[in-house]
């Protein structure tokens, strides 16, 4: 029976079914992968972590979470280390010294209790010959029967990389073999790399996972909070405010969330203020003024005109615009747009979709950016 898991966040909208909905799948033993997919803010990271995870834990699974875009620069020796959590403590230690690993704090922690969060981490990126057998040897681990691990890779578009093609390889030869042990989440916000990484007969994880939509959050998800609200407010928010709100937000449930915190400090100002002011600050947000002010001209300029909805960079009157944006009298270079998109490529900013379009991964900052023209 799963257990209900007390969330520590009392403003969490817990979502049970849908993550019974996903470990039911892995039970049924047809699939071993699944591959979810919704733009940024949407709820992924919160289902997955207040959800999934605990929802797995009290099945009897052993779990391990990673956001591998906070973990991009060492992807590897991040992924051990999680993988290694989710063992007993003394796996790690035992494992250290069977490959008779260099890992000094590894195996100082088998005297004392415990290994210091990140120590592995950081010692195992000072040594990366060391990674890779490691985590062939965890997930050798989870060989024995009955012992069912969850892994869930958040931000799984990283390992679409090129830098990441090794760790990507190695990896899927290393879940190929134990489907019936370990399972795997795939996650992520940008859902074209998504499909290359699942569609093309070249990736690595080549038909590994099939790739749904993730279900957002809307009508029950408001109500439920709206009568949170309600219980902490002498002045009371109508469903039919909250909702109208949400939509003016995008169905964004993190935006709603501000929204609220709103609310509930100037109740008496109404819903539509609230709602004013949260527009004002998540679509205008001082955060992307310190993106865009860290910006190559060009990058800025490719920007916009991706935020106009502008797809064709490489035609002779973008590059006009874009000359001219950049204080040139003839149309910018071929390579202009192809560097300042590959640039934004690697700063998450900017997705690639089929047929060479291109388009923002963020609205809020789309948004934010279309008000940037219009102020100019
Ligand atoms: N189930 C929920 N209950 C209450 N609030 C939620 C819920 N899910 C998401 N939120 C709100 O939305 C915010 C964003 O959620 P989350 O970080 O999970 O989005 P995400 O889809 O992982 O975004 P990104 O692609 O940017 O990582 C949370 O910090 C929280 O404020
Ligand atoms: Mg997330």
């Amino acid at each position: 029976m799963t257990k209900p898991i007390a969330s520590a966040d009392p403003w969490h909208y817990p979502r049970p079914e849908l993550a019974k909905k996903y470990l039911e799948i892995f039970d049924i033993g047809l699939t071993s992968a699944r591959g979810l997919f919704a733009k940024r803010r949407m709820g992924k990271s919160e289902f997955l972590e207040q959800d999934l995870i605990p929802a797995a834990q009290a099945k009897g699974y052993l779990t391990a979470y990673l956001n591998l875009w906070d973990a991009r620069t060492h992807p590897t020796p991040s992924l051990v280390s999680a993988l290694s959590r989710a063992m007993e403590p003394k796996g790690l230690f035992k494992l250290a010294k069977r490959l008779n690993t260099p890992l000094k704090k590894v195996k100082a922690s088998g005297k004392v209790p415990g290994l210091a969060e990140g120590s592995l981490e950081a010692e195992l990126a000072d040594d990366p010959a060391v990674a890779g057998p490691l985590l062939s040897e965890l997930l050798r681990g989870f060989d024995k029967p009955g012992k069912r691990m969850l892994l869930v890779l958040d931000e799984a578009q990283v390992l679409a990389a090129p830098a990441h093609t090794e760790l990507a390889h190695s990896l899927r030869a290393g879940l190929d073999s134990r489907k019936q042990n370990i399972k795997v989440v795939f996650a992520g916000s940008s859902e074209p790399t998504l499909r290359r990484m699942f569609g093309r007969s070249t990736e690595p994880f080549y038909n590994w996972a099939p790739l749904e939509p993730f279900e957002l959050l809307g009508t029950e998800f408001v109500k439920a909070m709206v009568s949170k609200v309600n219980n902490l407010s002498r002045y009371p928010l109508t469903d039919q405010d909250a909702l109208a709100a949400f939509l003016a937000l995008h169905n964004t449930p993190e935006f709603f969330r501000r929204y609220l915190n709103r609310y509930l400090a100037y109740a008496e100002l109404g819903s539509p203020a609230a709602l004013l002011d949260t527009q004002k600050h998540v679509f205008n947000g001082a955060n992307f003024h310190d993106i865009w002010k860290k910006l190559l001209p060009a990058d800025q300029e490719v920007l916009k005109l991706l935020a106009q909805g502008v797809t064709d960079l490489h035609s002779e009157p973008v590059r006009m615009r874009l000359g001219s944006a950049l204080g040139l009298d003839k149309p910018a270079n071929k390579n202009t747009p192809q560097h300042a998109l590959r640039r934004l490529q690697e700063e998450n900013l900017v997705a690639k979709l089929d047929y060479g379009n291109y388009q923002l991964q963020d609205d809020a900052f789309a948004e934010w950016l279309r008000n940037l023209e219009l102020e100019t």
